[in-house]
């Protein structure tokens, strides 16, 4: 039966959430960082990096509006699927395209490896200075266009660090009565 695509926010550390994939927000040089991209590696383990160094030993890093995939280490996730974010400039350098194309790229990525629940954090609402309520309304429409494309991705799920982040998420899900 064809399950019916479902957007949910939760205010969570992203590394407690068991879906098949949760999203980082990385740096293009894949190698950690701070922020979620720490919070990841810390709780993953070394593994992570590990099959980081391969990907950027095999392409280089990774151009924002890109993603990659690895394992999850000692995460309960299956995978994690690394993204770089824009920095926010201003808004005139194509940020929002750019951040559009972390959500569609990842959710591509995550159905090549037959993820059906995939979590992602605020990409770029971070040290990348993107204005959380924009990038609210970017990754809520970008994943919902996805999912109402076909997408094998059933269940997305945005994972606030804050009670504002949170009630800006919800605010976008609400925006389609059809997909919660
Ligand atoms: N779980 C969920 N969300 C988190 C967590 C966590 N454990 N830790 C931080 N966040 C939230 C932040 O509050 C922010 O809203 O993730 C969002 C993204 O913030 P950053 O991690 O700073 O990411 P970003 O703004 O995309 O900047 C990326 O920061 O850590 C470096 O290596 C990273 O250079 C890259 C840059």
């Amino acid at each position: 039966m064809n399950q019916s695509p479902r957007l949910e926010a939760v205010m969570a550390d992203i590394t407690r959430i068991a879906a098949d994939a949760i999203v980082n927000a990385a740096n293009s040089s894949l190698l950690g960082g701070g922020g979620v991209d720490g919070a990841i590696h810390r709780a993953g383990g070394p593994a992570i990096l590990e099959d980081c160094r391969r990907i950027v030993a095999r392409q280089g890093g990774c151009r924002p509006g890109e993603a990659v995939i690895t394992g999850a280490g000692n995460l309960p996730a299956r995978y994690v699927i690394h993204t770089v974010g824009p920095v926010w400039t201003g808004g005139a350098r194509g940020e929002a395209d750019t951040l559009a194309s972390c959500y569609r790229n990842s959710l591509a990525l995550a159905a090549a490896h037959d993820c059906t629940s995939v979590a992602f954090p605020g990409i770029s609402t971070g040290v990348y200075g993107y204005p959380k309520e924009a990038a609210a309304g970017i990754a809520v429409h970008t994943v919902v266009e996805a999912l109402a494309a076909g997408s094998t991705v059933k269940h997305v799920i945005f994972v606030s660090f804050d009670a504002q982040g949170l009630a800006l998420l919800k605010k976008e899900i609400a925006r389609y009565p059809l997909f919660q």
